[in-house]
C-alpha cells in the first residue's frame, strides 16, 4: 500500500470521495494523513470521521514559507509519506516540499488545463462561453497549474448552466476520476 497525504484547505468533497475509494477496497493506497492550512476547513471534519489522522499548518506561523513547507515536511515524515494528492489545496507548492517529493505530487484542477488555470476556473470557462469543460489531474511543478497532464475527462456546457449547476457537474466527474487516476498511477508503486 502506497501511504498518500491529500493536501485540502476546504470542503474535501474530493477527500472524501478518496478516502471512500480506499474503504471499498482494491486501491493501491491508504490515506494515510490530511494537510490543511486552515483551522476552520470543513475537510477537518470530514477527516475525524473517517479516522484520517489530520495536521494544521497556518502559513501565519512561520518566519517564510521555506520554514512552512519545513513543517509539513517533517509531518509527512513522520507518517511515512510517499506521495501527495492536492485536492483544493490553495496554495503553490515550493522548493522544500517539490525537492523532496520530485514527481509525486499531483493536484486536481475544474478545467481542461491549459485553458482556464488558477481561481474560479468554472466562473472563467462560463465567462468564455465555452461549450465543453472539465476536469484535469497533473503532475505539480513550481507554476500555477501547469505541470505535466495525466488525466482529463470532459464536461459539457449547457446554456442554462449557472456557476453552481456546472460546478456540481465537474465535482461529479471529479469524484470518480481522481480515485480511479490515483489508482492506475499508484498500481505501479505498490509494495
Ligand atoms: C475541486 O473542484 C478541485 O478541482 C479544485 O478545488 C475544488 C476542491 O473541492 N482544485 P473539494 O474541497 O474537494 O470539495
Amino acid at each position: 500500500m502506497v501511504r498518500l497525504a491529500i493536501f485540502a484547505s476546504g470542503t474535501g468533497s474530493n477527500f472524501e470521495a478518496i478516502v471512500h475509494a480506499e474503504k471499498n477496497g482494491g486501491m493501491p493506497f491508504t490515506c494515510a494523513l490530511l494537510v490543511c492550512d486552515q483551522p476552520q476547513a470543513a475537510v477537518l471534519v470530514k477527516a475525524d470521521k473517517a479516522g484520517v489522522p489530520s495536521v494544521v499548518f497556518e502559513p501565519k506561523a512561520f518566519d517564510d514559507k521555506a520554514a512552512f513547507e519545513q513543517a509539513i515536511r517533517a509531518a509527512l515524515e513522520e507518517h511515512n509519506i510517499e506521495f501527495i494528492a492536492l485536492a483544493g489545496y490553495m496554495r503553490l507548492i515550493g522548493p522544500t516540499l517539490l525537492n523532496s517529493y520530485e514527481g509525486k505530487i499531483v493536484n486536481i484542477h475544474p478545467s481542461l488545463l491549459p485553458a482556464f488555470p488558477g481561481l474560479n476556473a468554472v466562473g472563467q470557462a462560463l465567462q468564455a462561453g465555452v461549450k465543453v469543460t472539465g476536469v484535469t489531474i497533473h503532475y505539480v511543478d513550481s507554476g500555477m497549474d501547469t505541470g505535466e497532464i495525466i488525466a482529463q475527462q470532459a464536461v459539457p456546457v449547457s446554456d442554462n448552466d449557472t456557476e453552481e449547476s456546472l460546478r456540481k457537474k465537474i465535482q461529479a466527474v471529479e469524484h470518480t476520476l481522481y480515485p480511479e487516476t490515483l489508482a492506475n498511477l499508484l498500481q505501479s508503486c505498490e509494495k
